[in-house]
């Protein structure tokens, strides 16, 4: 290629280019040390004559003063063109910049990091059991048979092959049981699912926590202790435990949990219903053919079982009124956590 070939390639490239530090690429390829221009200029020593020499050096030069004269132009036009730009959508500096949306932590997601780590501390580990469950571990091998007046309590939704959504979390026990050598110590904090009529203390899909602890001389003073510490925890320390008597097929004795309600002290309040305690979990004695159905000698250990409805326990500390409002996906709602 001669010198005016090359003009021609480097004007033609350089009217091309779309940004000003394309440009620098070209300025090197040629006005570099090693660019094509300098390639010229290297080899005028080897023209013979003097005379040609002289103008070969000033033919050259003008080229180059060309390409330089170019590349300012282009690189002038490119930066002209985005101050255009930025002038048709005028933009206040000082305007303060945009605030991007935080989002928050789910309440039942951050009491459960508050459960798990409550209990973790007291050497419980976290385990999981499927949501599509057979008949046997929800309920069979928990000592409810199929017949039992009892299942009347979990109105379950059941699947074509038999098997059902799991209606409480204790179907880890007997899973965990077998899984397992004493002593057991497991907790799961996990969805269920009921064939609920859905109104605001009811919903289909909700949370529930259970805890199992099967040991040697495991008794009713374990439970006592777990439930105080757990609702002082969660209700303050003017918070009461008390057990009721009640009737669980898969524990003996059975109990109920209530907490003295935080607000009124037993008074009886609004938020209490007037009764001066809340119902809040579910416990008692593993029943000794549970132990059994799981693999283990209910001579040799024994165990206590303890669940509660964290969505229950949520709506009384928060003052929420409607359980579906944990499943909605409401901003509004889940803004204010
Ligand atoms: N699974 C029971 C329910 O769904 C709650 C429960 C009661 C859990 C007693 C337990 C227990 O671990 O010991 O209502």
């Amino acid at each position: 290629m001669n010198i005016a070939e090359v003009e021609k390639k480097a004007l033609a490239e350089i009217s091309k280019v779309k940004t000003p530090k394309n440009l620098d690429g070209f300025r090197i390829k040629y006005l570099g040390r090693k660019g094509e221009i300098n390639n010229f200029l290297s080899e005028i020593p080897e023209l013979p004559r003097q005379e040609d020499r002289k103008k070969a050096g000033i033919l050259i030069n003008e080229v180059k003063g060309r390409i330089e004269e170019a590349l300012a132009l282009r690189d002038k036009d490119l930066k002209n063109q985005s101050l255009k730009k930025v002038e048709k959508e005028p933009f206040d500096i000082t305007e303060p910049g945009k605030t991007v949306p935080l989002g928050s932590i789910h309440p039942i997601t951050k009491f459960r990091e508050f459960v798990r780590d409550t209990f973790s501390q007291l050497g419980f580990e976290e385990v999981y059991a499927p949501h599509i469950e057979e008949d046997s571990y929800n309920f069979g091998l928990l000592n409810i048979s199929p017949d039992h007046p009892s299942r009347d309590l979990w109105d379950t939704l059941y699947l074509e092959n038999g098997d059902l959504l799991r209606t409480h979390t204790s179907n880890i026990q007997v899973r965990e049981m077998e899984k397992r050598k004493p002593p057991i110590k497991v907790m799961s904090f996990d969805r269920c699912f009921r064939y609920e009529s859905v109104d605001p203390h009811h919903d289909h899909t909700f949370t529930q926590f259970d805890l199992l602890y099967i040991d040697k001389k495991v008794s009713m003073v374990h439970l006592k202790f777990l439930s105080d510490l757990f609702l002082k925890k969660v209700f303050g320390e003017r918070t009461k435990t008390r057990f009721r008597p009640k009737y669980y097929p898969f524990v003996e004795p059975g109990v109920g949990v209530d907490a003295l309600c935080p607000f009124c002290e037993g008074k009886g309040c609004r938020i209490c219903g007037r009764e001066g305690w809340f119902e809040i979990a579910g416990a008692g004695l593993v029943h000794p053919q549970v132990i059994k159905n799981g693999g283990l000698d209910p001579d040799e250990y024994s165990g206590l079982a303890w669940g509660f409805g964290p969505d229950r326990i949520l709506m009384i500390k928060l003052g929420i009124d409607d359980i579906r409002h944990f499943n909605k996906g409401d901003l509004r709602f889940l803004k204010q956590f």
